[in-house]
């Protein structure tokens, strides 16, 4: 399983292209869900939380984590300036299950497809959270899996999440699929 040294990039590689396709449709309907207390985790980039913090002066929380620290660094110095964002190295895979789930009314994560604990994770999501995932329709070296269609998406993940739309985002010959879903 790749650790922390896998992940060298950039975070301003996930805020363009593609990326930054889904993530503006991502925070439409993040957006339209009214939240207040956000938690991302494996965020990989700042683009999202920026775009959702900007649209919604409303937020009072917005736990931003991830857990390379190059990703961390360059994230906190463009999201400094949003007093509702706080940003956390955080191994999700290994610390789920020290996160107080319940304190969030929306939960994002756009790299599931890195985490060996996916369903784990996700079964931790408190009941009634609104729940944003991205899932791609490519492979790459530190992908654990990925999906050719809808249907693989529900096998895996609707005995956890009651999935309510996936539409797909398409940029640069890669594909992304956007699942939108709530905690039963
Ligand atoms: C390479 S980025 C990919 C970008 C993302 N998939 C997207 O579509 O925008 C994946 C991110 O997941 C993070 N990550 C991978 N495993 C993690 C873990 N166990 N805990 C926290 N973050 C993790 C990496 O540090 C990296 O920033």
């Amino acid at each position: 399983m790749p650790g922390r040294d896998a992940y060298q990039q950039p975070a301003a590689k996930f805020a363009r292209g593609v990326y930054h396709a889904r993530n503006r449709r991502l925070a439409e309907l993040v957006a339209a869900g009214g939240p207040r207390r956000i938690f991302e985790f494996a965020a990989g980039s700042y683009d999202l939380a920026r775009l959702i913090l900007d649209r919604d002066p409303a937020i009072e929380t917005y736990r931003w984590s991830d857990f390379a620290p190059r990703c961390i660094a360059e994230s906190r110095k463009i999201l400094a300036g949003y007093p509702a964002c706080t940003l956390e190295e955080l191994d999700i895979d290994a610390d789920y299950a020290a996160v107080d789930w319940s304190a969030y009314d929306t939960v994002i994560c756009v790299s599931l497809e890195h985490l060996a604990r996916d369903r784990e994770i996700l079964e931790a999501i408190a009941p009634q959270t609104r729940v944003f995932l991205s899932l791609p329709r490519f492979g790459a070296p530190t992908h654990l899996r990925w999906f050719n269609g809808e249907l693989q998406i529900r096998r895996r993940y609707a005995e956890l999440i009651a999935i309510d739309r996936i539409e797909q985002i398409r940029g640069g010959g890669l594909r992304k699929f956007l699942v939108v879903a709530h905690r039963p």
